[in-house]
């Protein structure tokens, strides 16, 4: 029998697939998150590993793990820029992760700070709830419109392909650009173009050293006073302090953030901007996605344990792309 550590609990049924297949499911003693130290105890004494963007996976950890006779990290998230895959890789240790069971729930997620941040329902919400509302006022709580203006995706892929979906019904453009030409309808080749067309630009590539802040001043100078930004990805591909001087300034008009540098931190500046509606990351955070989550990276796990390839295995960062 394998043993296999599951960092956090799962949703019911996550485990399931360990279960079936006879694993032993071994989870952090007291209930709470394993401190770095407790988790590289753990790692060195199991088979597999089901872990979460909130658990770092560095060099060291996979190294005891290595040493051990660790063989497969699977993250319960799509993104993964918590996990050394190279470093993992030269171990000999697989890692998995959870495409194509979230992008309908995090586009909707993201769809949703789209309206709310358009439309001020944060900021109209607490004058309501802070006795702030003396009754409607024709002037009152004016925010700006989603339909029929353009939505500009910066990133592609899956998710952003299923916002390009939803931002149909609301008639409105939609362009898109990516690190390739993706000879899809509204691609645009420069990130800059994207941003000076776009009434709302909406945010949807993985974290890596070429996304880091990739939303900085120089690119805010670019966007247009009334647009909107919304973050669904990962906090570092916003420079947080340049958005906030963006919005204190009214050179930008509102954003939708799901995600922060630091989390669970977040930047003081942020709580404190205009027109911004902020969000615990909670993009994929649903009874039935995080169920297909646990059990998609809990299957990833079984597979290599019985020397199948998951579906789900991250690719060798030399062919990844
Ligand atoms: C959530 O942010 C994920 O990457 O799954």
């Amino acid at each position: 029998m394998a043993r296999v550590l599951v960092t956090r609990p799962l949703t019911e049924g996550g485990t399931d697939p360990l279960l079936q297949a006879g694993h032993q499911v071994v989870e952090p003693e007291g209930g709470h998150p394993p401190s770095p130290v407790e988790l590289m105890a753990l790692a060195a004494d199991c088979d597999g590993m089901v872990c979460h963007l909130t658990d770092r996976i560095d060099q060291p950890l996979l190294e005891c793990g290595a040493a051990g006779r660790l063989r497969v990290v699977a993250n319960a998230a799509v993104g993964y820029d918590n996990i050394d895959v190279p470093a993992a890789y030269r171990l000999g240790i697989t890692v998995c992760n959870t495409p194509g069971v979230l992008d309908d729930t995090t586009a909707d997620l993201a769809f949703l700070l789209i309206l709310a941040a358009t439309r001020l329902a944060s900021p109209s919400e607490d004058d309501l709830r802070h006795g702030r509302w003396t009754g409607w006022g024709f002037g009152d709580h004016l925010a700006r419109d989603v339909h029929g203006k353009t939505l500009g995706l910066v990133g592609f892929g899956r998710i952003g392909r299923a916002v390009a979906h939803r931002a149909a019904g609301f008639d409105m453009e939609v362009i898109h650009t990516a690190r390739h030409d993706t000879l899809a309808a509204g691609f645009v080749p420069k990130l800059e173009e994207l941003l000076a067309r776009s009434d709302i630009v909406s945010l949807h590539v993985p974290l890596s050293d070429a996304t880091f802040h990739l939303i900085g001043a120089h690119e805010l100078a670019h966007m247009k006073p009334t647009a909107v930004l919304v973050n669904t990805a990962r906090g570092p591909v916003v420079d947080e302090d340049a958005l906030v001087d963006a919005l204190e300034a009214g050179r930008l008009y509102a954003a939708g953030l799901d995600v922060f540098t630091g989390e669970p931190n977040v930047n003081p500046r942020l709580l404190t901007a205009p027109r911004t509606t902020l969000l615990p990351h909670i993009g994929s955070a649903t009874i039935e996605t995080r169920t297909r989550m646990a059990r998609l990276a809990c299957q990833g796990v079984c597979d290599v344990l019985a020397d199948r390839i998951p579906p789900n295995a991250i690719p060798l960062p030399a062919q990844s792309g």
